[in-house]
């Protein structure tokens, strides 16, 4: 797996433990099924990142409340922040479809999670940017970073594959990803 920004042994502190993502895995119904479509859909999607990202940009940019996160406080967009978020951005596809949910996996979970909230945002880049992604949006954004995918996967898929089994598994994936993300949020030990 890439990381970027960030070096492995140094934030384990606070991350969901192994036995929490095994329970956590079985409230999205995320099994070996899953596991195998989303494989497959790593294969699909691999030469199409970019395309990809040009969409979730697009929407991105199309929504002010959302282009604000990438913005000054004063609210001009920051070129350079959205350019390197997209690179990490799609690293994260690959490393979605090919997870092995492994200590180091879950440790970097548990990072982006921060770089969303207040604990980390605009700390990797040095943005000049807003304190933190409400997590409203987080949660919200769950559905156009699903449905946006299924076109790519129908255009590459061949008569062997079940493209509604691979958007089932991204979908599972995102909340599952989402769901860990909430961590650094929420307080109290409420998580
Ligand atoms: C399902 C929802 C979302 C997914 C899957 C997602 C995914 C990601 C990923 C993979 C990164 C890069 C992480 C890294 O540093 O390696 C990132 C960063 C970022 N995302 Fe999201 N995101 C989501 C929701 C949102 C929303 C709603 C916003 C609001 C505009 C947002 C704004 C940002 C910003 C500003 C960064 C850069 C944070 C920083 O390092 O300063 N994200 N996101």
């Amino acid at each position: 797996m890439h990381i970027h920004g960030y070096t492995f042994g140094q934030v384990a502190s606070g991350a969901v433990s192994a036995d929490e993502l095994g329970r956590l895995c079985d409230s999205v119904l995320f099994g070996d099924d899953d596991r195998a479509a989303l494989r497959r859909a790593g294969e699909l999607l691999d030469d199409q990142i970019d395309a990809l990202l040009d969409v979730w940009y697009g929407f991105v940019g199309s929504q002010p409340h959302l282009l604000k996160q990438f913005s000054t406080p004063a609210g001009a967009p920051i070129g350079d922040y959205l350019d390197k978020v997209r690179g990490r951005f799609g690293q994260w596809v690959r490393d979605t479809c090919a997870a092995d949910y492994g200590d180091d996996w879950l440790a970097y979970q548990h990072e982006i999670g921060r770089r969303h909230a207040r604990a980390a945002k605009n700390t990797t880049d040095g943005a000049d940017s807003t304190a933190y992604v409400p997590m409203r949006d987080l949660i919200a954004l769950i559905v156009p970073i699903t449905v946006t995918v299924r076109p790519f996967l129908e255009g590459r898929a061949t008569a062997d594959d079940d493209v509604d089994a691979m958007m089932g598994a991204w979908l599972k994936a995102v909340v599952l990803s989402v769901a860990l993300w909430s961590q650094p949020y929420v307080a109290d030990g409420q998580w």
